[in-house]
């Protein structure tokens, strides 16, 4: 390896099972071009799937494992980033603890994802200790490797920024011989094309609209025969819009810009049917995904854990490095 002096990232995904093209487009897609440049560590946050999940842990061993095997289909390369699992490094939860002592509970109860989620999730009951403490769970997860960027969402970004004030006042209290430990890390953010699912809202699991990393060619051109278009496009006759049409959002993203100008041309003029721009559109999804499920199939469920085991032996022994330094800043080297 020599990516030693490489500058390095670090980001992470919650394990919610079998991945789509909204993960992939707005962050694994990211992730595969920075393993070029930086020295990267990528990881599965299963502690935090505890947060919402606690009271039902059945899917969380299976969904982990789904997530592996897309991350390589997606064309993570374990030679050239370290894929971890979060739940293998103890020091995540070791860091957290630390991070509790000296975290007043006022910043977690004003960081904005606390209550949006309490309130959109009512399901469950998310009055719980580690709820709370989910950002301070992430920033344990982030400064351990002290990374200079981290790769995230707009919807990530003030938990980055809660980590930055974590790292500050760290460094306020402990330093070795005058040095601080944890560099405050940058987002590096994630640019997020407009991705709409079946129905023409952002693509999300929680709306049941996405098109996954592992549908076949026949079920992407099922789901885009469903897809919502241009409302006012109603008989073939009509002329339409692909800027205020989902599938015209998908082709933007998805397909050549040649195939582009043939969508703008024939739904402005009419001159082609809703239901060949979604076959058009179909054929621009299977190309992006047949190389992903190519790669995907390379690999049996067995051996992405494998990779994903040996991968978080790597980042504990850097995560451990980190600790050293903070159990030295905070004069408890007894570990
Ligand atoms: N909170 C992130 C999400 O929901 C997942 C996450 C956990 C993460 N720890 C992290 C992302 C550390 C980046 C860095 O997407
Ligand atoms: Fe949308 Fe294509 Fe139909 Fe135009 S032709 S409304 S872009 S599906």
């Amino acid at each position: 390896m020599t990516n030693i002096s490489r500058p390095s990232v670090l980001s992470g995904m919650r394990p919610t099972g079998k991945l789509h093209l909204g993960n992939y487009m707005g962050a694994l897609a990211n992730w595969v071009k920075l393993q070029d440049d930086y020295e990267c560590y990528f990881f599965i946050a299963d502690w935090h799937a505890l947060t919402t999940d606690y009271a039902d842990t059945s899917q969380v061993k299976a969904n982990i494992g789904e997530v592996a095997l897309d991350w390589l289909g997606a064309g993570l390369d374990p030679e050239k980033c370290i894929l971890f699992l979060q739940s293998k490094v103890l020091e995540h939860a070791k860091l957290h603890l630390l991070f509790s002592m000296i975290t007043p509970i006022s910043w977690l109860e004003r960081v904005p994802t606390y209550k949006e989620q309490q309130e959109n999730l009512t399901g469950k009951d998310l009055t719980t200790y580690g709820f709370l403490g989910y950002p301070l769970l992430q920033a344990a997860d982030i400064l351990l490797y002290q990374p200079q960027f981290v790769p995230v969402g707009q919807d990530q970004v003030v938990h980055v920024e809660l980590t930055r004030e974590i790292a500050r006042r760290f460094n306020q209290f402990y330093k070795i011989g005058g040095n601080e430990v944890l560099p405050e890390p940058k987002v590096l953010l994630t640019p997020s094309p407009k991705l709409p699912g079946t129905d023409g809202r952002k693509m999300s699991k929680s709306y049941g609209n996405t098109i996954m990393l592992t549908d076949t060619e026949t079920e992407v051109r099922q789901k885009l025969k469903t897809m919502v278009t241009d409302p006012a496009r109603v008989r073939r006759t009509d002329a339409g819009d692909p800027d205020k049409c989902p599938v015209g959002d998908l082709h933007k993203v998805f397909s050549t810009p040649e195939k582009l100008d043939e969508v703008y041309a024939g739904c402005r003029s009419a001159g082609i049917g809703c239901i060949q721009c979604k076959g058009w559109a179909a054929d621009s999804l299977v190309q992006i995904l047949g190389p992903i499920q190519g790669r995907r199939a390379g690999y049996t469920a067995k051996q992405a854990l494998e990779i994903i085991e040996a991968g978080s032996v790597r980042a504990q022994q850097r995560a451990a490095q980190t600790m050293r330094e903070v159990d030295a800043a905070m004069q408890m080297p007894i570990g």
